[in-house]
């Protein structure tokens, strides 16, 4: 690409937060609905506890770049036995991938290809996850301190939500006996 410059971006590992950052979004509990098993312990959830923040993405994207990355902080939490995760999503584009680098805490990574083949990569800190292309991936905060990790994507791959809306994942990360464990998502289709 011609005409760019060169430029420093800071991050704070802990918080998230980046400076500069060209945008930011943020995901809470209502916006979240049908992500987990159960239905009623969400609704419960948003009410009592005054719908909590879940996660929080900062990004920086330089106009005519064909990259960019960001952080996402996802707090610690479930909704019944299920741990605070992110929806899950697809690329738009099938031929990009993406990299995951935890930067603070611990979580797991839920990937799921288009034939339903389920992977798990750990997520902590001093790691990097390498996301092949075609496969749908989340992010699951499994730990009591706020999840950070920085990801690097292509401006292009672009986001689809509605596989994994539809017909959800193969395994759900749960809490069994004060541990995290990935048992088989009974409403898998
Ligand atoms: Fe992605």
């Amino acid at each position: 690409m011609i005409g760019l410059s060169p430029i420093q971006i800071g991050f704070d590992a802990v918080t998230g937060a980046l400076s500069p950052a060209t945008g930011q979004y943020r995901k809470r509990l209502s916006d979240l609905e049908g992500v987990f098993r159960n239905g009623d312990a969400w609704s419960r959830a948003v009410k009592e506890n005054a719908d909590p923040l879940v996660y929080e993405v900062n990004e920086y994207k330089k106009d005519g770049s064909d990259l960019f990355f960001g952080t996402t902080t996802m707090q610690p939490g479930k909704v019944g036995d299920e741990y605070y995760m992110t929806r899950g999503h697809f690329h738009v584009r099938r031929d990009m991938g993406e990299f995951y680098c935890t930067q603070h805490g611990s979580g797991l990574l839920l990937l799921q290809n288009r034939d339903g083949k389920s992977e798990t990569i750990e997520m902590r800190e001093g790691t990097c996850a390498f996301i092949p292309p075609d496969w749908a991936h989340r992010s699951i905060n499994t730990g009591c301190v706020p999840l950070v990790f920085t990801w690097f994507c292509n401006v292009l791959a672009g986001h689809d939500y509605a596989a994994i809306a539809t017909r959800g994942m193969r395994m759900l990360a749960v809490e069994r006996r004060g541990k995290f464990e990935l048992v088989p998502n009974p409403n898998f289709q």
